[in-house]
C-alpha cells in the first residue's frame, strides 16, 4: 500500500511520522520503503544518510521517469512500447534508487536532494507531470507492504505526485495550531485528485501530533481539532504526544523505534501502525509484540 504523508503547512510532524512508521512497520517484519520527496530531505538525514552525498535519488528518478524521447531506441523499441498499450501502465526505464536498510534503520529509503527544489520550475510544462512518481514507483511497489511519501509543506507538483501514487492519505496536524481553512484547502486538493487523477485515493486519517499532555489545554485543543475534523475525515485514535525522542531520534540518524524502543514517541507509533492495519484488514492482524 502506497501511502502519502501530506499536510501543506510546516512542521506538523510529517518526516516525524514517515520514519516513526517505517520503524514501527519495518520492526513488525513487513516490508517498508521511504521516498523522501521533499528537498530539505529530512528524511533522508533522519536514516543516517547525508542528502549531498547521495548521487541517484527520488529526483533523479522522476526526471529519468520522463525521458524516453531523449534516450538512444532503436525503432524496435519503440515499436514495442507502443504496441504495449493495453499491456503495461508505465515503461521500465528507470532504475529506481533504492538504498537498503539505511543506517541499520528496519527499511529502505530512496533518498532526497536539494535539486528536488527544481521540480515545480521544471516539471511544469511536461507531460504526465503528476505521474511521474507513480511510473517510478509502478515497477517496486510489489515488492513492499508500504511505501511511505514524505510530503513538502506546499500543494505543488510534488504533492500532486505523491497523492496521484498514492491509495492511502495520513495528515498529520498540530493541534495546538490547529487551522481549518488550511484543511479546507486539503480537503478540495484530495477531492479534486480523486476525482480528476487517482479514484483509489482515500484519506486514511488525521493524525493528532505533538500533543502535550504536560499543558492543560492541549488536550483539550486536541479534542476540539477531532471534532471539528472528524465530521469530514477519520481521525486516527492513536494521537502522538510531545516526546523528546522523536527529536532525538531524528539528529541520531535512526527511527525511534531503534534510537529509544521504549519511549512514548515510539509506543505511539506502534499503535499508529497497529490501527492501519486493523482499519486495513480488521482487529487482529497485527503481530502482538
Ligand atoms: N511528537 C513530537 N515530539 C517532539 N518533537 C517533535 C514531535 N514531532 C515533531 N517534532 C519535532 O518538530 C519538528 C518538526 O517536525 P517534522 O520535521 O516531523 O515536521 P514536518 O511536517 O516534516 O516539517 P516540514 O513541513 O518542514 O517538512 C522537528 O524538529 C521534530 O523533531
Ligand atoms: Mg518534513
Amino acid at each position: 500500500m502506497i501511502i502519502a504523508i501530506t499536510n501543506q503547512k510546516g512542521g506538523t510532524g510529517k518526516t516525524t511520522t514517515t520514519i516513526g512508521l517505517a520503524g514501527a512497520f519495518g520492526e513488525a517484519g513487513r516490508q517498508v520503503l521511504v521516498v523522501d520527496l521533499e528537498p530539505q530531505a529530512n528524511s533522508t538525514r533522519h536514516s543516517g544518510r547525508a542528502p549531498e552525498d547521495q548521487e541517484e535519488t527520488i529526483w533523479t528518478a522522476l526526471q529519468a521517469a520522463g525521458q524516453l524521447r531523449n534516450m538512444n531506441l532503436g525503432a524496435e523499441d519503440l515499436r514495442a512500447i507502443l504496441d504495449d498499450m493495453w499491456e503495461s501502465r508505465s515503461f521500465d526505464l528507470t532504475q529506481v534508487p533504492i538504498v537498503r536498510r539505511p543506517n541499520g534503520n528496519p527499511y529502505d529509503l530512496i533518498p532526497s536532494e536539494i535539486g528536488l527544489s527544481d521540480a515545480d520550475l521544471m516539471l511544469a510544462s511536461a507531460v504526465g507531470r503528476e505521474r511521474r512518481l507513480a511510473n517510478v514507483l509502478d515497477g517496486v511497489q510489489a515488492d513492499y507492504d508500504y511505501i511511505l511519501i514524505d510530503c513538502p509543506p506546499h500543494l505543488g507538483i510534488l504533492t500532486l505526485n505523491a497523492l496521484t501514487a498514492a491509495e492511502g492519505v495520513i495528515v498529520p496536524l498540530e493541534s495546538a495550531f490547529f487551522a481549518s481553512k488550511g484543511m479546507n484547502q486539503l480537503f478540495r486538493v484530495l477531492i479534486d485528485v480523486k476525482q480528476n487523477q487517482n479514484y483509489r485515493l482515500s484519506v486514511l486519517g488525521v493524525l493528532l501530533t505533538q500533543i502535550d499532555r504536560r499543558t492543560r489545554h492541549s488536550p483539550q485543543i486536541a479534542a476540539e481539532a477531532r471534532e471539528a475534523v472528524s465530521k469530514r475525515l477519520r481521525v486516527f485514535d492513536t494521537e502522538i504526544p510531545v516526546n523528546v525522542d522523536l527529536a532525538d531520534a531524528s539528529a541520531s540518524g535512526v527511527c525511534v523505534t531503534l534510537h529509544a524502543p521504549r519511549s512514548r514517541g515510539a509506543e505511539a507509533y506502534r499503535q499508529l501502525a497497529r490501527e492501519i492495519e486493523s482499519i486495513r484488514y480488521g482487529k487482529e492482524a497485527y503481530p502482538r509484540h
